[in-house]
């Protein structure tokens, strides 16, 4: 076969698209919410069969902001990457994915997102794991447990008009831990409610169902931020433990979380994903992210055919190529975005023999990547 056509999607591709990455994932494919409508801007691309015009492959990335030692860096949440089962195991997944983190480059990111299915396909194009995704099954009786706030928020259906205060919700929230991407307002299926106090909106979470055995339904928890812990609390009380229809909720919970530390037990997960992050364009993506207070470090970052110096004073990093004088370290690019996301620590990364460097340069990393592990709350 001649090498697949690779472009961005037309407006005609639409339904041919779908019917692609519907084919390709057997969960249900996400439908615009009914109020809030999507409001960030969708790279699609497509590989089409220069024989016949046929679509052979897709991919989805919405462009976002992730946050990472408290900045903001550009970068794309990847989907539905798809390729049509005949045109499978002959290069066009990786000439499809290369072409969408090009066009994802040149639109400004300089992170990849994503949930992998296959991670070997990801691991190949330079994408490293960046932390799991572990969800609980949790009592609905046990949230009703949870204290209730002395000043109970009045809870409403969100509408279009709250987008831009629950963008700033998530952004606060963001901006204290790693991994968040910026707020989306398209949830699928998910129902969105903000919490007010005093005309400002002080919440926000969006709930979906799943079929259950054990009440009418569990309750999943696309994503819930509060403004302050007793306000998160409440949303998980009064909103989440949608109680006595639905028995349990499925949520992420990560470690160290406050819901966590209010639980009255722990459990298994019942789901335990792992997401991936890739960095496509490593200068900027050392340079737009934010590093631990009082660090002075100089790097030299030697990463497979490129060579770059790192140079963090003030919490941030200057990035210039070629080597400087002082520690180097040399890893590859998927285990690089591992350590970028403070996933995959470098003493055991030079233990597993990924990681080449002296003493001071292991711990130079260390500390520049150290941070709250990074969740990525949102499925997409
Ligand atoms: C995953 C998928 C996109 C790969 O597309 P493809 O066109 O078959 O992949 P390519 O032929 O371009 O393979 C590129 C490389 O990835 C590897 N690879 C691809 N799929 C793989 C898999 N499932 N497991 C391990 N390695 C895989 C190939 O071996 C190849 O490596 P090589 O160049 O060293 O030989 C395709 O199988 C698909 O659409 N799957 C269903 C949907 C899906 O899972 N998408 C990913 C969602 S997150």
């Amino acid at each position: 076969m001649a090498a697949a056509v690779l472009r961005a999607a037309r407006p005609e591709d639409r339904d041919e698209a779908e019917a692609l990455a519907g084919a390709a994932f057997s969960a249900d494919p996400p439908r615009p919410g009914p109020e809030v409508a999507g409001t960030s801007e969708v790279l699609r691309r497509v590989a089409e069969d220069p024989a016949d015009g046929r679509l052979l492959a897709t991919s989805t990335a919405r462009l976002c902001g992730q946050w990472w030692g408290g900045r903001r860096v550009p970068a794309v949440a990847l989907g539905g990457v798809a390729v049509d089962l005949t045109a499978r195991g002959r290069g066009v997944g990786r000439a499809l994915l290369t072409d969408t983190f090009d066009a994802a480059q040149a639109a400004g990111a300089s992170l990849v997102a994503l949930i992998p299915s296959t991670h070997e396909f990801y691991r190949k194009a330079g994408c490293g794991i960046a932390g799991r995704r572990s969800v609980y099954a949790i009592d609905t009786h046990e949230l009703r447990t949870l204290p209730r706030p002395a000043d109970t928020p009045v809870y409403r259906r969100a509408t279009s008009d709250d987008v831009p205060a629950v963008a700033a919700l998530v952004a606060a929230h963001a901006a204290r831990t790693n991994g968040v991407l910026d707020h989306d307002a398209s949830t699928g299926s998910a129902v969105q409610y903000v919490a007010v106090r005093d005309d400002v909106v002080v919440g926000w979470c969006a709930l979906g169902r799943r079929a259950s055995e054990r009440g009418n339904y569990t309750v999943t928890v696309l994503d819930l931020v509060g403004a302050d812990p007793a306000t998160e609390l409440a949303l998980w009380r009064d909103l989440v433990a949608d109680e006595p229809s639905a028995r349990q909720v499925h949520a992420l919970l990560p470690a160290g979380s406050l819901l966590e530390n209010h639980l009255p037990r722990q459990t298994e997960p019942v789901e335990d994903a792992t997401w991936m992050l890739g960095l496509l364009d490593v200068p900027a993506a050392l340079a737009g992210r934010g590093y631990p207070r009082g660090v002075r470090t100089r790097l030299t970052l030697d990463v497979g055919s490129d060579v770059w110096s790192l140079d963090v004073a003030d919490s941030s990093a200057r990035v210039a190529a070629g080597a400087q004088a002082g520690p180097r370290v040399r890893l590859g690019l998927a285990d690089l975005a591992s350590v970028y996301a403070g996933h995959l620590d470098p003493l055991s990364a030079h233990h597993a023999g990924l990681l080449e460097g002296d003493e001071a340069a292991v711990e130079s990393l260390r500390t520049l990547f150290a941070g709250p592990p990074a969740v990525l709350a949102r499925p997409f």
